[in-house]
């Protein structure tokens, strides 16, 4: 269960635009957007270079019964790895230097560290909580080789980190292992105007790529909710999918090449440029989603598209999951090579949201479904007409029960805040459960029925605003252009018995429609006992294989993923 106390900055964008939003008109309606590249390049929220500032105040320090360790007694530290001493430490001062910015020392004074440190132990849902001791931060690829070969040497365990937004705790420590923190390598290296390839360093943070890349007229090929923090290292290690897969595919399609450093401190320099290279094993792709477990990624070269000239977005209701298929048929039919979106919430989810924010819904009536869809093109007006009679031509069907078109920029991101906003309104109305899943299209809402059923069956849920029962919603939302579910169990309290209805119940779901137990978040620890659910034995067997050949002293992540 994750629990996440204060607002941040999807809601506060969604605070400062939603107002406007309904000081508009929220019927439909058929108007003619033009947005340049550069405004839509500049949308976007934070460019720091820095983690998410969420560093709690020692006042807001968590209990004992926090740390991961705590919470799963049944994971056990494995002694064959060294505990840190001042001598390993002092052998990391004399490669990275003295600061605290390089380098955070817990290991000879714990307590003048433990404000310091907390971030990098605790995971983005405050679910997760390791006990490092020590944070590197190297500054370039021969200090990441430096490290991991005296860390495999000395038998040490390494985490690496990127912008920590990770949603299965794969990115903190579960005992005392030192956390890799890629902050300090976030240098934009090349681009080509002409191919749209880009090189950069692994920590680059994924909306500075995108603002560099907007500059330029073209686009980051990949787009979710956590831009502003996480890490385009970490985006590949997670193969994340985020809120434009549909139109511009996987990484494993667009990243072009990778730099990437083995336990051992072997520099695999693999960092091609070039579309088509068909000689020997694709040995990048095993980087891709691997969750940092066989490496750990310093630079990426990627295939970046030329920015839409123009984006659209309409919001609509609809009366049932029926329905929300039938208008993705139709999306795909009439709206076809600009349709770059679509997404799908449920009423919970925006009541959640509604809740968390106070501001006006987008349409004057609630409906169970909402989809938002977006269109990027080059053609401003072209794309524009295409979408709202696309929107007529749903509602004249009785697809479509109620929708609206944003009218500029501002309202382009207010609409879409209603979808990128759901996981911090989550986070912040208390804990949450969070199942991350590809199902068939047309079975897949029935798990948020089915689970629905089975958790008031069990007199555990109260959806009524002062309900006393710990489950408050269980909601989903997602991908539907991918077959992408996100189902969410909102709770007021951690109880035990919520997990029980849960597990394995939702796995057992999806394993007897051949559906995947993590489409896009990954395994991390919250997922590594289940993945017998979407893999058989022959292939984990394989996958520990491999990891054995790349990292055969298992320094890299421990406890997670297989
Ligand atoms: P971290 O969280 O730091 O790490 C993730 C994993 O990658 C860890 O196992 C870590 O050890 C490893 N790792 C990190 N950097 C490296 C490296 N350089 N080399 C080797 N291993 C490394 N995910 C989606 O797929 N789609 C979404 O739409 C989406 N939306 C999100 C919205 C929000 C609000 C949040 C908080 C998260 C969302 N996520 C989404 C989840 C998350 O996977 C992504 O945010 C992102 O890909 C993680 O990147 P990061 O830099 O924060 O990685
Ligand atoms: C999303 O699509 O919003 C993200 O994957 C995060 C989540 O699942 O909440
Ligand atoms: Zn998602």
């Amino acid at each position: 269960m994750a629990c996440r106390p204060q607002l941040t900055p999807v809601l506060r964008r969604l605070a400062r635009t939603a107002s406007e939003l309904s000081r508009q008109a929220s019927r439909p309606q058929a108007l003619s957007l033009a947005r340049t590249a550069a405004a839509a390049g500049g949308s976007r929220s934070l460019s720091s270079s820095q983690p998410r500032p969420f560093q709690p105040t020692p006042a807001r320090r968590k209990a004992e019964d926090d740390f991961t360790s705590t919470k799963y007694p049944g994971i056990k530290r494995d002694d064959r790895f060294a505990r840190l001493t001042p001598d390993h430490v002092a052998h990391f001062r004399s490669l990275l230097g003295d600061s605290n910015s390089v380098l955070i020392d817990g290991v000879t004074d714990a307590e003048a560290a433990a404000d310091d440190l907390e971030p990098f132990n605790s995971d983005w849902m405050r679910k997760y909580r390791g006990h490092t001791q020590l944070v590197l931060k190297p500054a370039s690829t021969a200090e990441v080789s430096q490290i991991l070969k005296y860390c495999n040497d000395n038998m040490l365990a390494v985490v690496p980190q990127g912008g920590n937004t990770g949603l299965v705790g794969g990115s903190v420590p579960v005992f005392d292992e030192i956390v890799l923190s890629m902050n300090r390598m976030s240098q934009i290296l090349e681009f080509d105007d002409v191919s749209g390839t880009l090189v950069a360093e692994a920590g680059c943070i994924l909306e500075v790529a995108d603002q560099y890349l907007a500059a330029r007229g073209y686009i980051f090929p990949l787009d979710l909710g956590a831009k502003g923090s996480c890490h385009i290292g970490g985006n590949l290690s997670t193969n994340a999918g985020g809120l434009r897969l549909l139109r511009y595919g996987s990484l494993h399609g667009t990243v072009l090449g990778i730099e990437a450093v083995l336990p051992d401190g072997t520099v695999v320099d693999d960092l091609s440029r070039l579309r088509k290279n068909n000689t020997g094993y694709d040995l990048k792709q095993l980087f891709i989603g691997a969750e940092g477990t066989i490496g750990v990624i310093t630079k990426v070269s990627i295939q970046c598209p030329q920015r839409p000239a123009a984006q659209n977005v309409a919001f609509f209701g609809l009366e049932s999951y029926e329905h929300a298929q039938r208008a993705f048929r139709e999306a795909k039919g009439q709206l076809s090579e600009i349709l770059s979106a679509f997404e799908l919430m449920d009423e919970g989810s925006q009541a959640l949201v509604h809740r968390v924010t106070g501001f006006k819904r987008p349409l004057e009536s609630t409906h169970p479904f909402y989809c938002l869809v977006e269109t990027s093109g080059s053609n401003a007006d072209h794309d524009s007409e295409k979408l709202s009679t696309f929107l007529e031509s749903v509602m004249d069907k009785g697809i479509v029960a109620d929708g609206t078109l944003a009218q500029d920029e501002t309202q382009l991101r207010a609409l879409w805040a209603w979808r990128e906003g759901i996981t911090e309104a989550l986070g912040h109305l208390g804990g949450v459960f969070k199942y991350d899943v590809s199902i068939p299209l047309a079975q897949m809402y029935q798990l948020v029925e089915d689970t629905r059923a089975r958790v008031a069956e069990a007199g555990l849920l109260d959806d009524s605003a002062d309900g006393t029962h710990p489950v408050r919603a269980v909601v989903g939302y997602g991908h539907m252009g991918d077959s992408n579910l996100h189902l969410n169990i909102s709770t007021r309290r951690f109880d035990p018995r919520v997990e029980k209805v849960l597990e394995p119940f939702v796995y057992e779901w999806i394993a007897k429609r051949q559906g995947s137990i993590s489409a896009e978040h990954g395994l991390g620890l919250a997922k590594k006992k289940y993945i017998g659910y979407s893999r058989s034995e022959g292939m984990v067997r394989l996958m520990k294989q491999i990891k054995g050949l790349y990292d055969p002293k298992g320094i890299m992540n421990p406890y997670k993923y297989i």
